[in-house]
């Protein structure tokens, strides 16, 4: 595993456009399990890590996490309201959460989803500000579509709160492209920057198209999300990059639609490359996506300082760009 220096400072990137743009460390810490299944200890330990080695990004879910039993959805952001708190964080902490996905009733999924009308809109960006303790949300993401709501009606309401300051930028996640650029003219004909950060699932494996993901709910970045993000120069926050451990433990196979070829011919390249930079699997991963066109920005989930390290050495890891070309040609 390469250890790096720990004072080196984690790359930095620009997010957003215009006077709402927010300088945020290349690497993204997700939060979803953290006051979850990952107890308030452990997860403080984590975030001031994050912070202590120049960590600036952070992200959350109004609905993390409801599949969990007992959980209702706004545990993670409620635990980071109380370590931003308890830290006394202000701005130097971007913390991006997500709306529309978050079960009305208890005990029900998402097809329960509170959506996106403008009232849902705006009731959870309230309700997400008060767990959060901010007044107003750094990076607010729809986290899924919502089909059943004019898409006029959800991005007009997202415009408003925007332009209330009751949110600096907005995203989408899991969102269809033509979607995201209907919403975009949308935005741009009212003179508003609208969604300017896209997160969708992307790793350096590839999974097959035609088989769907076990994650239902999980939407992967398609060859036409990076053209768009690359012409319209807009990051995407990819979420699971380390497929949940996959990379490296016999405790997490890779699911059916990793089981082609082309895995196999990555997974040596991957070999190939953390042999000569001494790195691991998933560290060799976070520089190759850090280095990726259009801009990417790795959302890392953790549930230990341990695994929290591993990531920020491979966010410092520098490929060469032989290196890069051996991981692309892989196929
Ligand atoms: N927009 C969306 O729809 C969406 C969907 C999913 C996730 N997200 C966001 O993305 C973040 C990351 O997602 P994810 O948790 O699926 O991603 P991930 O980074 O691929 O997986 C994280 C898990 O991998 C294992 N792991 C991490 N580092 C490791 C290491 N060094 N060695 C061995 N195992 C390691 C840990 O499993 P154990 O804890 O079991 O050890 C960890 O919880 C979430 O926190 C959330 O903020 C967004």
């Amino acid at each position: 595993m390469v250890r790096m220096n720990g004072t080196t400072p984690l790359p930095r990137t620009i997010i957003g456009s215009g006077p709402a743009a927010r300088e945020v460390s290349a690497l993204c810490l997700g939060a979803m399990i953290l006051g979850v299944t990952v107890d308030e200890p452990t997860s403080f330990a984590i975030l001031d890590r994050f912070v202590a080695a120049g960590g600036t990004f952070i992200d959350t879910a109004n609905n993390y996490a409801f599949w969990v039993d007992g959980g209702r959805g706004g545990e993670s952001e409620a635990l980071l309201g109380r370590w931003r708190a308890a830290r006394g964080i202000t701005d130097e902490v971007v913390i991006a959460t997500k709306l529309g996905a978050r079960p009305r009733t208890a005990g029900r999924g998402l097809e329960d989803a509170e959506g996106l009308s403008a009232a849902a809109v705006r009731a959870a960006a309230a309700e997400s500000r008060a767990r959060l303790g901010v007044d107003r949300l750094d990076l607010l993401y729809t986290h899924i579509e919502d089909r059943s709501v004019p898409l006029a009606e959800t991005v007009d309401a997202l415009d408003a709160l925007a332009a209330d300051g009751d949110a600096g930028l907005l995203g989408a996640s899991n969102h269809a492209v033509w979607r995201v650029e209907r919403a975009r003219a949308r935005s741009a004909a009212a003179g508003r920057p609208g969604y300017e950060v896209l997160q969708y699932r992307y790793s350096y494996l590839r999974p097959r198209a035609d088989i769907a993901l076990p994650e239902s709910a999980h939407v992967h970045a398609t060859a036409e999300l990076l053209d768009y993000a690359r012409e319209e120069d807009l990051t995407l926050v990819a979420y699971t990059p380390l497929l949940s451990g996959g990379y490296t433990r016999s405790d997490r196979p890779l699911s059916a639609p990793y089981d082609h070829p082309g895995t196999a011919r990555r997974l040596a390249a991957l070999d190939e490359v953390a042999r000569a930079t001494g790195a691991t699997r998933n560290q060799v991963v976070l520089a190759w996506l850090m280095g990726h066109d259009p801009r990417v920005v790795p959302l890392v989930g953790v549930s230990s300082v341990a695994q929290l390290d591993e990531a920020l050495d491979g966010a410092r890891l520098e490929l060469t760009a032989d290196q890069r070309g051996v991981l692309d040609r892989a196929g």
